[in-house]
C-alpha cells in the first residue's frame, strides 16, 4: 500500500512541474541561477519580468533577518544590500510559494519557513560545510511538502482533512500524513524539488527535516534545518508550525558539538525576531 500512496503523490508533483508558474522556475530562474556565467544583471533581468516578483523581493529584503526594513526600495538594491545569493533564493521560493493558493494557513505556514530559515542562516556560522544564504533557502523551503499536501487535499472531496492535519506538529503529523497519503510531508517535499532540479543539499535537507536523528550528519545543510524546525516548538508557539523539540534534536544538538547554551541562544534568537515577523506576515 505504501508505495501505491508514493506513486500517487509522485505522479500529482510530476504534473505540477509541468504547470505554467513552475515551468517558469524550471526554465527561466534555475536555468540562469545554475549557470555559472550568469551575473547579477541576468537574474535581475529574469525577475524585472514580473513585477510582483520584484515588488515581493523588495519586501523579504526590508524583513527583520536583513536588518534594513524600510531601507531597500527597489531589486536592484536589494540585490546589492542583501547579496546575489539570497535574492536568487528568495526569487525562486517567492515563485514556488505563489504557485500555491495564499490562505491564512498558508500565510502561518510562510511565517514558520521564514522564522526557520531566519535561524537557519544564522546557525550556519556554527555548524562546518553549511553556507548562510543556501541555509536560509533550504529553511525557507523546509515544509513545501506541507503545501504540495494542501493542494492536493484541496482538489478531493474531503478538504477538511486540511484543517485537522494544519494544527498536527513532529511525530503526530508525520503519522497521520503517513496513515492518509503513504508518505510524509518531508518525502513530498523531496519529489518537489527534485521535478525542479534543485541542487542536492537542499532537497537533502528538506527531505531529512523530521529524519531519526542517527541519520542525520553533523556537518551541511541537514542538522542546520533540523535543529532550527526543532527550536520552533521552544522558542515561538505562534511560528512554531510543526517544529517540535524531542530527544532526537538533542542527540543532533549534542553531535554538532553544542550544549545547552547554544539552544538558549537559539531561542532567545527565534523570541527577538518572534514580533517583527509577525507583523511581516500580517499574522
Ligand atoms: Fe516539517
Ligand atoms: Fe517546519
Amino acid at each position: 500500500m505504501l508505495s501505491t500512496g508514493n506513486a500517487i503523490i509522485r505522479n500529482k508533483i510530476r504534473q505540477f512541474a509541468n504547470l505554467p508558474t513552475l515551468s517558469l522556475v524550471q526554465t527561466k530562474l534555475l536555468q540562469t541561477i545554475g549557470n555559472p556565467k550568469a551575473n547579477v544583471e541576468d537574474i535581475a533581468a529574469v525577475i524585472r519580468h514580473d513585477p510582483t516578483l520584484s515588488a515581493r523581493i523588495v519586501a523579504v529584503a526590508n524583513s527583520p533577518f536583513f536588518g534594513c526594513p524600510g531601507r531597500v526600495e527597489s531589486l536592484e538594491k536589494a540585490i546589492l544590500m542583501i547579496g546575489f545569493d539570497y535574492v536568487k533564493g528568495i526569487a525562486l521560493s517567492i515563485c514556488i510559494f505563489s504557485f500555491f493558493p495564499q490562505t491564512k494557513s498558508l500565510r502561518s505556514l510562510w511565517a514558520h519557513a521564514y522564522a526557520v530559515a531566519s535561524l537557519a542562516g544564522k546557525l550556519s556560522g556554527r555548524i562546518p560545510d553549511a553556507d548562510s544564504s543556501s541555509s536560509f533557502l533550504a529553511g525557507l523551503l523546509h515544509d513545501i511538502g506541507r503545501f504540495v499536501f494542501m493542494k492536493i487535499y484541496a482538489d478531493e472531496p474531503q478538504p477538511d482533512r486540511n484543517d485537522e492535519i494544519f494544527e498536527l506538529k513532529g511525530r503526530e503529523l508525520l503519522q497521520a500524513e503517513t496513515e492518509t497519503l503513504f508518505c510524509t510531508h518531508a518525502d513530498a517535499g523531496r519529489w518537489f524539488l527534485e521535478s525542479l532540479s534543485f541542487p542536492e543539499d537542499i532537497i537533502d535537507a528538506v527531505g531529512m527535516h523530521h529524519a531519526q536523528a542517527g541519520k542525520v550528519s553533523a556537518n551541511g545543510l541537514v542538522p542546520v534545518v533540523y535543529l532550527a524546525d526543532g527550536i520552533m516548538g521552544l522558542g515561538s508557539p505562534d511560528l512554531a508550525g510543526d517544529g517540535e523539540w524531542t530527544d532526537e534534536h538533542e542527540a543532533v544538538l549534542a553531535r554538532c558539538g553544542m550544549g545547552e547554551a547554544d539552544k538558549e541562544r537559539m531561542i532567545a534568537e527565534v523570541k527577538a525576531e518572534e514580533s517583527a515577523t509577525r507583523s511581516f506576515f500580517n499574522l
